[in-house]
């Protein structure tokens, strides 16, 4: 837990954020046991703008992983309290790698904060086996 946690900070401090200045790390753990980080990615045309956990799922998919055993969402600021959870559409992305078990530490730059699982947030979900995959 706390190597994914470090890699998670580490890619927080990398960052690419100065419109939002919101900056957010993400690490997951692929079903080989390696570990891959990604960071968000903003763009003056703001649309394009990358989420951290996108980073992070491009990083394992491109290595070869194509399940997520769990994952760490680090955003905001030391003691600030608040949860920085993935996205609607960060969720979704998630959800083609991993199911509804699979345990999303959010945490703040200090550490762990509140555990959920996919399927608490992204309830009665799409996913590939609707599609028969
Ligand atoms: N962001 C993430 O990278 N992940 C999340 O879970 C929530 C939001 C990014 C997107 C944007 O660069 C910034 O945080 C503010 O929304």
């Amino acid at each position: 837990m706390d190597a994914l946690i470090d890699l998670a900070r580490r890619a927080r401090d990398n960052a690419h954020a100065p419109y939002s200045r919101f900056h957010v790390g993400a690490a997951v753990e692929g079903e080989s046991g390696r570990l891959f980080a990604g960071a968000n990615v903003e763009n003056a045309a703001y649309p394009q703008g990358q989420c951290a956990e996108s980073s992070a799922i491009g990083a394992m998919v491109t290595a070869g992983d194509r399940r997520i055993r769990r994952i760490v969402v680090m955003g905001g600021e030391p003691g600030d309290g608040t949860l920085c959870t993935p996205c609607g559409g960060c969720r979704q992305r998630l959800r083609e790698f991993a199911g509804p078990d699979t345990p999303v530490h959010v945490c703040g730059p200090e550490g762990l904060r509140r555990t959920f699982t996919l399927g608490e947030l992204l309830p009665h979900s799409f996913g590939p086996d609707n599609l028969g995959f």
